[in-house]
């Protein structure tokens, strides 16, 4: 038998949390790689929204408020807490990532009179930039934004944030892995370089929250925002979260003003009096049903433990650099990640001048009876492929990359065409 095949068979056999696929819906036939972008439906999820549209909205209907629905918010919360090392009354469900941000740059930004200067880097998120550049069009006029640059887009070099870095620096903003590359950056050390000079530091915990272990407390972060639908399982656009550190969050004032950011939202007063914790920072009434998706899936993640999850993660992108040196460096892909353990999330990107049909080769298999395999493309040359432990297997990655090697030797990308599609 092939040694790579053999060594993905043993493997699998040892994997202490190899029983956490059956929690997820299973797909015949199909390699998901893209749990970086969307994560799987846990079974679980189908129960319990079923039971939230029939029971409580269908039967209960207005009285599922108090029954279920007001704390609902919080306790999602208080499980995202354990997931990222927080505490429950440092994090807030609700809103979308972009809206987060927006909230707590804003808020930092008003906060540091007298700083003029944001920084972020080339390997964040579009969204992120452009919440940055909408900030300082509309509202901070004299600030300035330094977009730093990356190694080849692959890794930041610490020195490069710490040069940038200055008394200036109202606030830094990054994303702990990069969409693009999955580099990873060492939280405790941007936050020291930014506290020394006086400056807040807020992270984007898309691509890393339920697949790395994350510790704000302990490495002393100010504030952070993730989504819910990646590695966290949490379903299409479901609603997103923000972490602000406890003593800074009195300091902080949401720029939208909205009666559930309100001490006492059911009092109704006219006038807006600021919620004291961390509520402060909610707009509008939660979206139950897809706040209520959530929360399968964290419990899955904390059944599983993080550090667990991280362990198979690191020990998977072990075994699929391997697979694809030897299979497909050969035949003209590059490495875009990097090879530092210790600098990497938990997806491969990997490039190629026909990345594009490749990618909708993988999707669309030339016959039935082929298995189909799912990463997803970036422009320009990206084919990201996404590892979620919990129900990734090492046979998925070694039958993923003898299929990407089978499409390039037989040249079968060559029946698809180059346009995109509108998703990719
Ligand atoms: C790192 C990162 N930040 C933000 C977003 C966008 O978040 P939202 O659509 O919830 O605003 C994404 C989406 O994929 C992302 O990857």
């Amino acid at each position: 038998m092939n040694i790579f095949l053999e060594k993905a068979l043993t493997l699998d056999k040892t994997d202490t949390l190899k029983s956490f696929k059956e929690k997820f819906v299973a797909a015949p036939s199909l390699i998901y790689l893209d749990g970086n972008s969307l994560g799987k439906l846990p079974i679980k999820t189908i129960e319990t929204t079923a039971n939230i549209i029939e029971k409580q909205w269908g039967n209960r209907l207005i009285r599922s408020w108090n029954e279920h629905w007001i704390d609902l918010s919080k306790n999602i919360a208080a499980k995202i807490a354990k997931i990222v090392g927080a505490q429950p009354d440092e994090i807030f469900v609700g809103d979308t990532t972009s809206l987060n941000l927006y909230k707590l740059l804003f808020a930092s930004l008003s906060l540091q009179k007298g700083k003029t200067e944001i920084i972020t880097d080339d390997l964040n998120f579009p969204t992120d930039l452009y919440i940055i550049q909408g900030l300082i069009k509309q509202q901070f006029k004299n600030h300035t934004l330094k977009v730093l640059e990356s190694a080849s887009e692959i890794f930041m070099d610490t020195n490069t944030i710490s040069e940038a870095i200055s008394k200036k620096t109202s606030v830094t903003t990054l994303s702990l892995v990069s969409y693009k590359s999955s580099f990873l950056y060492d939280m405790e050390t941007i936050n020291n370089l930014a506290h020394k000079n006086d400056s807040l530091v807020v992270w984007d915990l898309s691509h890393a929250a339920g697949a790395t272990t994350i510790k704000l407390n302990e490495t002393n972060s100010d504030m952070a925002v993730g989504c819910t639908y990646k590695y966290l399982n949490g379903g299409p656009g479901a609603p997103a979260f923000l972490y602000v550190r406890k003593d800074i969050q009195e300091k902080l004032t949401n720029p939208i003003w909205s009666w559930f950011a309100h001490e006492k939202p059911f009092d109704f007063n006219p006038n807006f009096i600021e919620n004291s914790g961390i509520q402060k920072f909610a707009v509008s009434t939660p979206s139950i049903l897809s706040l209520g998706a959530i929360a399968p899936g964290l419990d899955i993640i904390l059944e599983a433990g993080i550090t667990n999850i991280q362990t198979k993660s690191s020990k998977q992108s072990i075994f699929l650099i391997n697979l694809i040196k030897h299979y497909l460096i050969p035949l003209g892909f590059k490495i875009a990640s990097p090879l530092n353990d210790s600098q990497r999330g938990s997806h491969i990107s990997i490039t190629h001048c026909e990345s594009y049909r490749i990618n909708r080769a993988m999707i669309a298999p030339k016959n039935e009876n082929t298995k189909i395999v799912i990463p997803d493309f970036r422009p320009p040359n990206l084919i990201r492929i996404g590892i979620t432990p919990l129900y990734t297997s090492y046979l998925d990655l070694y039958e993923a990359i003898i299929r990407i090697s089978e499409i390039v030797t037989t040249k079968e990308y060559e029946k698809f065409s180059n346009e995109k599609l509108t998703v990719t």
